[in-house]
């Protein structure tokens, strides 16, 4: 008698990072609460567990982090994670005291920064006529908008780009901070507290300025919150909207219709942005830490267990969206949850949204022709953001 071959999902597996979506499609139909012994995790891929989990309360917890990585995970996780590794009411303070500061109107404000910022690096791109999409562009405006936003001076940035790369950056396969990171780590805490500092002394019109005076029924946060949760745009806002525009040219080149449609129009800008962060987000899955057992479809996940919620795998669900491996601009992607959903909802949503349309319809704007060369592009091999590390590129200019 042979037995069937146990299916194992590996989120460290190179071939499932380099395509997880048919790992996902068995997930959702045959172990929607699925449990991986070896390495100790939970995890939900069905759009509607993903949603529910995303909006209860008190069972799904973030106070150990969302990462899998073991460096990452743990009660400390929000000394470099802040609110974004807490619970109510921890969370909900920090998240209205930053609100303050981080509002739409400063974000909506920041356009024509942003389209200046686009323009200096997409300008030698198409003088050029061929680029490393990331290393040229997606890798430097993300970080850009953030010191911008922050009022960090335009001669500091590059430095700043260059330790928050490091910050993140773990070589292939690695799961533990490496030392440059954590050098890193202490040379952009410096640069903040003293860009803080000064802000104290002569406040400005910028983010580093309003977080100082933010203020609820007379609490304010301390120089530590205020510096975690700069840390915590560097971690969230940074690769992930990288990841996600050199997504966007990944797709469409695979699509060639869809890349036409996209080229064609700048008005199809937008649904190009949504699609691309349903079909391929760059954030794949996101870890919770129960506090009580989660029973669903016949089994228990018990409290105390680390659980993944497989946001990639909830954008690729037939019940929501038909055809879903299908990239099509048309399609209704209003019930993706690349952003999460409830307390935690993506905070920079609308900023990653305003940079990635600005950024492609400049793009648009520019190019007749656009050639992505996937032969030679190198995926980043993490399971925190899914994209490329080098995504060679050729333009034509209209
Ligand atoms: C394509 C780009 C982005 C994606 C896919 C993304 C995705 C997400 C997701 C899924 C969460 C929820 C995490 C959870 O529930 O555990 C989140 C939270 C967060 N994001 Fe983003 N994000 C992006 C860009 C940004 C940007 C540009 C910023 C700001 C500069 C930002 C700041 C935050 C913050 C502060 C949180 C924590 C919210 C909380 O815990 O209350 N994100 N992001």
């Amino acid at each position: 008698m042979t037995t069937a071959p146990v299916f194992v999902f590996d989120p460290y597996d190179y071939a499932t990072q380099e395509d997880p979506y048919p790992a996902y499609t068995w997930l959702r139909a045959n172990a929607p609460l699925y449990e991986n012994a070896d390495q100790g995790f939970w995890a939900l891929s069905r759009h509607a567990d993903i949603v529910a989990a995303f909006r209860s309360e008190g069972v799904f917890s973030n106070k150990m982090g969302v990462t899998l990585d073991e460096s990452a995970w743990g009660p400390n996780a929000s000394a470099a994670m802040s609110f974004l590794a807490m619970d109510p009411p921890d969370q909900t303070r920090l998240r209205k005291l930053v609100s303050q500061g981080f509002t739409p109107r400063r974000v909506r404000e920041l356009e024509p920064r942003i389209r200046e910022i686009t323009l200096s690096y997409l300008e030698p791109m198409m003088e050029a006529g061929s680029a490393d999409f990331i290393a040229d562009f997606a890798g430097r405006l993300p970080m850009d908008v953030i010191s911008e936003m922050l009022g960090v001076a335009p001669s500091d940035r590059a430095e700043l780009r260059r330790l928050a790369d490091l910050l993140v950056h773990r070589d292939d396969g690695m799961r533990d901070v490496p030392p440059e990171g954590v050098e890193a780590y202490f040379a952009v805490v410096e640069y903040y507290m003293e860009l803080l500092r000064d802000r104290r002394k002569s406040p400005r019109e910028d983010l580093a300025s309003a977080l100082l005076v933010a203020e609820i029924d007379g609490d304010r946060m301390s120089e530590s919150e205020i510096i975690a949760f700069l840390l915590l745009m560097i971690v969230a806002g940074n690769e992930t909207t990288t990841k996600l525009l050199g997504n966007a040219l990944f797709w469409a080149h695979r699509f060639p219709a869809q890349l036409d449609s996209a080229l064609s129009d700048p008005a199809r800008v937008p649904n190009w942005v949504e699609e691309t962060l349903r079909y391929d987000g760059s954030t794949q899955l996101l870890a919770r830490y129960l506090l009580e057992d989660v029973e669903l479809h016949g089994r228990v996940a018990p409290a105390g267990s680390q659980l993944v919620l497989l946001v990639g795998s909830a954008n690729r669900d037939e019940l929501v969206f038909p055809n879903a491996d299908q990239f099509d601009l048309d399609r209704d992607t209003t019930q993706m949850a690349s952003f999460g959903g409830g307390r935690h909802y993506c905070l920079g949503a609308n900023l990653a949204r305003l940079e990635a349309n600005v950024a492609l319809d400049e793009l648009v704007k520019r190019v007749g022709g656009l050639e992505v060369h996937d032969e030679r592009a190198v995926r980043v091999h993490s399971v925190n953001v899914r994209g490329f590390a080098s995504l060679p590129v050729t333009v034509r200019a209209r």
